[in-house]
């Protein structure tokens, strides 16, 4: 069954000069895929991730999620669907400083109105998958970088959506932290069934995925899948990067 799918899509953005971003792209991932995106610098990636998840219109195309179309909804229709259906994991971490480490993760849930006890029965096994039991009664402001990144994987998974799309989750960690979420987020996908789309420049990160798709000037380049053994497909997205150019300096062949 198709979560996504992506239809011809097209985004030109209208500042002084027309710029087309996104040309004619064509896209399906299957229930429980991790896909990862990736392409150089402005190639289109956060454009694309952005149309995916709403915060911007195309401007033609098409995109599906678990047989809506977002952008044919109205505001309060689009609202609750991007709340039901999506979870977002930004590279900022869009945290709200005001609350607790727990009251973000269980904002999704707040703003659906679930009881308690519900509430806690859900954030009880997350926290713990993501070691971050000790530090839920703490302000956002008195946790490290790589807390922050998993307290919002934790939000962007409590409500067990449909698809979850993530801008380089790893792009403010070091390699450890880096590598450490990216297990935990295949574990997530493994366990919740849950569908991912990663944008990352990280051939480390993209190496979890099941398929990579290469984008370069807005337009669909190629992709590889995975099959199985993560360190040959490491080398393999490292050919493809190099062949796709527009990256500026070589990649370590070592890092795996
Ligand atoms: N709001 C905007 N108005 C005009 N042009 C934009 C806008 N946002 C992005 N662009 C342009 O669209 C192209 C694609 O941008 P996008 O942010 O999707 O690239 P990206 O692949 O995410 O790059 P990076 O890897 O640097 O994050 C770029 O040339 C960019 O300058
Ligand atoms: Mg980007």
């Amino acid at each position: 069954m198709d979560i996504l799918k992506v239809t011809n899509l097209c985004k030109i953005y209208n500042e002084k000069m027309p710029f087309e971003a996104l040309s004619d792209i064509n896209l399906t991932i299957e229930k429980g895929e991790f896909i990862g995106i990736m392409g150089p610098s402005g190639s289109g990636k956060t454009t694309l991730l952005n149309l995916v998840s709403t915060i911007d219109e195309p401007t033609s195309g098409e995109v599906c999620v678990d047989g809506n179309h977002p952008h044919r909804m109205n505001a309060d229709e689009l609202a609750l669907f991007r709340r039901r259906k999506l979870g977002f994991i930004f590279q900022s971490f869009n945290l709200l400083p005001t609350l607790t480490v727990k009251e973000n993760i269980l904002l999704p849930l707040t703003l659906e109105g679930v009881a308690l006890d519900q509430m806690k029965i859900l954030l009880e096994p997350i926290a713990e998958q993501l070691g971050i039991t000790p530090i839920l009664d703490k302000r956002t402001y008195e946790i490290s970088g790589g807390q922050a990144q998993r307290t919002a994987i934790a939000r962007a998974l409590i409500h067990s959506p449909k698809l979850v799309l993530a801008d380089e989750p790893t792009g403010n960690l070091d390699s450890k932290s880096a590598r450490d979420v990216m297990e935990l987020l295949t574990a997530m996908n493994k366990r919740q069934e849950a569908t991912m789309m990663l944008v990352t420049h990280d051939a480390m990160a993209a190496s979890y995925c099941d398929r990579v798709v290469f984008i370069k000037d807005g337009r669909f380049h190629n992709e590889i899948t995975q099959g199985g053994n993560r360190e040959v497909f490491y080398q393999k997205i490292i050919n493809a990067l190099s062949l796709l150019g527009g990256y500026r300096h070589d990649f370590p062949t070592v890092r795996v």
